[in-house]
């Protein structure tokens, strides 16, 4: 998506073919920093740290991390030890563990001196994929936009609430949640999006209002809690949020408070939708709630608050009593029971076992 008139993805290969740069997410949206990652390691720690974060990123610069590992050394043992260091970085999104195994099967029956080019290739190529993905998602969510479009007076905003961060940064072009936005605000339908901070790490104040933003596109940020009030009081027309992990039947797991989201919707009779790629689906998990790790973060990051002051300076503020006990739950599951659908690059389904299969037969079928 652009940036000032610039388009930019969240991640890129340089010419050189052993480096791979990205934005650094940690810094936003004070800072727009790039990084260049050179190492198994920085890919790791860029991961594992947040400078990349979102599902479907996390996957690319997995693939990427091999790939720059396999420039340095082909080996099998290489080829394991960055499949085991760059898997145990985040626990939930299931992305990861797609793209590593992506990697590792195409990988291993090649000849050591072919592998690195390999790699490189099929990184590339995650990352297209992911585009054209994000694309048709957004094709298909733009209809339930010109829904309800339809129904109003011309010119009065389409309200769509989002939480966290699933637009463009999140995956490596476009967004999952924010593509059906994007393509309707690029139409020319008046979209507002109400964007939920997102407590701790707030990926919507400082990523999701930055980037809807520096596209253009009209928002309001909202405290995490604001949302039930907000479609309490009828400006609320759709619900849209991605996912870190879907189970085959149809449960989501994404950013903490998604569920809560979902619940208010549900009572206020509001259509809760999530955007996810195929990507996202874990066909051998069923139950969302038992079944899922639910990664859980230092709790520095709920008791210490950044941003910056009033001078102009990037700062971090101490928000509860020094010693205070913290629990920093990272993501909670939405049962499929409480959606009124997913979006996949195929199409709408139901989210059930049935809706799912429906669209992605052959995957469903190899479970
Ligand atoms: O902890 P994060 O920032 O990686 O969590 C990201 C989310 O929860 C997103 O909503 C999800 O990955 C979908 S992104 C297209």
């Amino acid at each position: 998506m652009k940036i000032d008139g610039k388009a930019y993805r969240s991640i890129w290969a340089e010419d050189d073919g052993k480096t791979v740069s990205i934005i650094d997410q940690t810094r936003m949206p004070h800072s727009f920093v790039t990084h260049q990652l050179t190492t198994l390691e920085d890919a790791a720690i860029a991961i594992r740290d947040m400078q990349v974060r979102g599902a479907p990123l996390i996957g690319a610069t997995a693939a990427y991390g091999v790939a720059i590992a396999m420039r340095k050394d082909p080996s099998s043992r290489m080829l394991g030890d960055s499949y085991d260091l760059l898997h145990a970085t985040r626990p939930t999104a299931i992305n990861l563990r797609w793209a590593l195994d992506e990697t590792a099967n195409l990988l291993r029956p090649l000849p050591e001196a072919e592998r690195a080019d390999a790699a490189w290739a099929h990184a590339a190529r995650i990352c297209e994929e992911d585009v054209e993905t994000n694309h048709a998602i957004g094709k298909h969510g733009l209809g339930l936009i010109k829904e309800i479009a339809a129904k109003k007076a011309p010119g009065e905003p389409i309200s769509i609430l989002t939480h966290c961060n699933a637009g463009w940064l999140a995956t490596v072009d476009w967004g999952t949640a924010t593509s059906p936005v994007y393509q309707a605000h690029d139409l020319g339908l008046p979209v507002h999006v109400w964007v939920d901070e997102t407590r701790p790490r707030n990926q919507g104040a400082s990523l999701t209002a930055w980037e809807l933003g520096r596209h253009g596109v009209n928002h309001t940020l909202i405290v995490d809690n604001a949302g039930g009030h907000v479609m309490q009081h009828g400006m609320v027309d759709l619900c849209i949020v991605g996912s870190d992990r879907t189970t085959a039947s149809g449960d989501v797991c994404n950013k903490i408070g998604t569920y809560l989201k979902a619940l208010a919707a549900r009572d206020n009779g509001v259509p809760f939708y999530v955007a996810l790629p195929s990507t996202t689906v874990d066909w051998t998990v069923d139950d969302g709630i038992r079944e899922i790790p639910i990664e859980q973060r230092d709790g520095t990051e709920i008791s210490w608050m950044p941003g910056k002051d009033a001078q102009g300076q990037e700062t971090s503020v101490l928000i509860c009593p020094e010693d205070t006990p913290v629990a920093n739950y990272a993501f909670d599951v939405t049962p499929s029971h409480l959606m009124s659908g997913l979006i996949t690059e195929r199409g709408i389904c139901e989210a059930s076992k049935a809706g799912l299969a429906g669209l992605f037969p052959e995957k469903a079928k190899a479970a």
